[in-house]
């Protein structure tokens, strides 16, 4: 990993070793909960909340639009909005009350509701394809659209471009090696077979490399974000795109966006932002309003394909389904979320916070002279410590800086800002005023005045 952040490093260990210390002194009660968690596989209930800059979690008291109040009584503005999951802002009231109805009134019967029509229905508009089906998280969306991609095309591999993340998904975990081809992603855990299996990998922006792999003809499916989010957000070039469009169907590959973050493009996506033509869109965390859900979307073609298949067991055991998927909770919260709280009119306020957030801090680092950079999708905003911006994903890989990184976060943290614990990604939500801007952009810069 690259260490050329343009920083002093022992100035940087001090100051950090400093802001770790008035943290804890700060988070005493969560210090201790931490402490007793002793039957929590790594003291958390889910064990990448262990992400976290300065040693322990911040412990959740309570959550409304973008604040968060945490058990010591420390008050936050939330940019990091549940890594997408609250981008509608935490609690948002049509959701609370939606599911607070259709709490007591059922939760698992195994019945559908009318919501998840409804939903469907908007998800088939903002987004343009038809066929709709709900999972609990995106992850499951990605699986269960690259099983049915496999049955329509009898081919065995999917290609992602490296250093995606697509969830939990084993044929995600490849990235591109030294030596220009496919190899486990690092830190892969008990992968079920060798990943060069059942994947092929591609380097965002690279349409070489991608008909590379697509000639091979065994691709069912490209599973992509149109803009990478989780390693940074790394934008498309032009004709990168439609260049995806035209070389998948060239090699009779189908081509899944998905727009789990990019939603932050627009209320379309970056689907309907960008004009994209995807075959399925799969889509999870911000639909719900913070209730789990996931959804993929087929077009008019391959639903038609895939109910015409006597053979592939779509309603029992065939490998797609969840019990609990689809459940009334879900479905009221996805309805509300669409059609109550992330409408065009919020994503028009959202996106303007988030340009002046972008403009801001791009001063404030060309003012300190640093070599970084700073992207913008919709709502969503990054830097990465390299400049020009990284072009694909092992660049922006390299360019990662985790000291800097958790110095920063814990910093702001300590002034009561939070980014996600994942990379310097910050968020919009409708809630998110100029005025968290400018606190923002007041402590970043004071960080740096203190670094540089
Ligand atoms: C692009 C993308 N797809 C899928 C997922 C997985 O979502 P979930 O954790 O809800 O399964 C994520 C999670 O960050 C994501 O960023």
């Amino acid at each position: 990993m690259s260490t050329d952040s343009g920083i002093d490093r022992s100035r940087l260990r001090a100051l950090a070793e400093r802001e770790r210390a008035t943290f804890a002194d700060r988070h005493p009660r969560s210090r201790a909960a931490y402490a007793r968690a002793d039957h929590l596989f790594g003291r958390v209930p889910m064990t990448w909340m262990n992400k976290t800059a300065a040693g322990f979690p911040v412990y959740l008291a309570s959550a409304r639009g973008n604040r968060i109040t945490d058990v010591d009584g420390n008050e936050f503005v939330d940019f990091c909005l549940g890594d997408t999951g609250a981008m509608a802002g935490h609690s948002p009231e049509p959701v609370v009350a939606a599911v607070t109805e259709r709490v007591r009134d059922g939760l698992a019967t195994m019945m559908p509701t009318e919501d998840a029509a409804v939903a469907g229905a908007e998800l088939a508009r903002r987004f343009g394809l038809p066929a709709w089906s709900f999972a609990l998280t995106a992850t499951d969306a990605n699986r269960w659209a690259i099983r049915l991609l496999r049955a329509v095309t009898g081919r065995s591999k999917i290609l992602v471009n490296s250093y995606c993340y697509h969830g939990s998904v084993d044929e995600s975990l490849i990235v591109v090696g030294p030596d220009g081809h496919g190899r486990s992603r690092e830190g892969n855990v008990g992968a079920p077979v060798d990943v060069t299996a059942t994947s092929r990998v591609a380097e965002f922006n690279d349409l070489a490399m991608l008909e590379r792999e697509l000639a091979h003809g065994d691709v069912a499916a490209v599973l992509m974000e149109p803009a990478l989010t989780n390693i940074g957000i790394v934008l498309p070039e032009d004709g990168y795109l439609a260049g995806v469009r035209e070389l998948t169907r060239r090699y009779g590959t189908y081509l899944i966006n998905d727009e789990t973050h990019t939603f932050s493009a627009g209320p379309g996506g970056a689907t309907a932002a960008w004009n994209l033509q995807p075959d399925v869109v799969t889509i999870g965390k911000a639909i719900g309003g913070g209730v789990p859900v996931g959804a993929y979307g087929l077009s008019a073609e391959l639903a038609e394909a895939l109910t015409g298949r006597g053979d592939l067991d779509l309603v029992d055991m065939g490998g797609v389904g969840g019990t609990l998927a689809g459940n009334p909770v879900s479905m009221a919260a996805t309805r509300a979320t669409l059609q109550e709280v992330l409408t065009e009119a919020a994503f028009a306020t959202m996106i303007e916070t988030a340009s002046a957030f972008a403009d801001g801090i791009s001063k404030i680092i060309e003012g300190y002279g640093l070599p970084w950079s700073v992207s913008r999708l919709g709502a969503r905003v990054e830097y990465r410590f390299a400049n020009p911006a990284p072009r694909n994903g092992t660049e922006s890989a390299a360019s990662a800086d985790a000291e800097l990184e958790d110095f920063l976060h814990v910093y702001l943290a300590n002034r009561g800002v939070l980014l996600t614990p994942f990379h310097n990604m910050a968020l919009m939500c409708p809630q998110t005023s100029a005025a968290d801007v400018a606190r923002h952009h007041e402590i970043f810069e004071r960080a740096l005045s203190e670094l540089v």
